[in-house]
């Protein structure tokens, strides 16, 4: 199970309503490939959680970045994991204001400086 999340920058004409849309019809396209997440928009800023086998989620992703109706995809954080997140939705949408928006970034950053933490490992002591 992998899951990424990226941020990018709607474009003029994709409103809250045109959002929406996508992620209705996306729907079936992730279920068949076991893709999960969420939609955030706030502003327009948008964030994006995929959650499904790693293959699929590079997949779709690849197939995301290159869509005209957004631009300037970064992703924010990736990682292996045992579980989904959002295994209710199959992909949420979600309005917030800037709260909402800070509270996803700030679990974000602790998701990260756990990764790193995993990643150093436990401090060992050195036999003398
Ligand atoms: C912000 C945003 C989020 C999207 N999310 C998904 C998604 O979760 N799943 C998906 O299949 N397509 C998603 N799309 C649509 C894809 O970019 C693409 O249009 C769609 O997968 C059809 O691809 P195709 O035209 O190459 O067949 C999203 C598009 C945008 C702009």
């Amino acid at each position: 199970m992998y899951q990424l999340i990226y941020q990018s920058i709607r474009s003029v004409d994709l409103d809250a309503t045109a959002l929406r849309r996508i992620v209705a019809e996306s729907s079936d396209r992730n279920a068949e490939r076991g893709i999960t997440g969420v939609l955030l928009l706030q502003g327009n800023t948008i964030m994006q959680v995929l959650e499904g086998p790693e293959d699929n989620v590079r997949a779709v992703y690849d197939r995301i970045r290159k869509d005209r109706r957004h631009h300037g995809c970064v992703v924010l954080f990736s990682r292996q994991t045992g579980r989904r997140s959002f295994d209710e939705w199959r992909m949420g949408f979600c309005e917030v204001d800037d709260d909402g928006v800070d509270h996803f970034r700030m679990t974000i950053s602790a998701l990260r400086a756990r990764q790193m933490q995993v990643a150093k490992g436990p401090r060992r002591k050195i036999a003398s």
